[in-house]
């Protein structure tokens, strides 16, 4: 999976949180191939989650401080995130789970689904608000 400027919400700050979340993305698809311990690759989506929570509040903070019209769809989809993420860490955890490429796909298209719909909507309206 690889990072492209069709992916620019058009805000500097989440540009490079986003590409950071695109590279722990790729590492989980890595330490998979490698055919890594659980451990590890639990370690590894305990960052990712931990990263993404980080990166949503921070998003939910700009959008809130400037009164972002959109706030309240984009939070309810990120708590949605957020809930199906934290299941398959569930899941995992209590070996309900392996990572397979299955899940690899479901949490690239968890990712780049919310970037491209989601996220990209607040690009222009954060702009007319002095924030690049
Ligand atoms: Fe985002
Ligand atoms: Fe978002």
């Amino acid at each position: 999976m690889a990072w492209n400027d069709g992916l620019s919400v058009k805000v500097q700050q989440f540009d490079s949180q986003h590409k950071e979340l695109v590279a722990i993305i790729n590492e989980l698809h890595e330490s998979m191939k490698d055919g890594n311990s659980t451990e590890i690759i639990g370690t590894t989506l305990d960052r990712l989650i931990s990263y993404t929570a980080t990166h949503f509040f921070e998003e939910e903070q700009l959008m809130d401080s400037h009164d972002y019209p959109d706030s309240v769809t984009h939070k309810a989809a990120h708590e949605c995130l957020i809930q199906q993420v934290l299941e398959l860490q569930q899941m995992f955890k209590t070996g309900k789970a392996i990572m397979t490429l299955d899940v690899m796909m479901f949490l690239r298209d968890w990712l780049m689904g919310h970037i491209q719909i989601v996220d990209k909507k607040y690009g222009a309206f954060l702009n007319s608000k002095g924030v690049a």
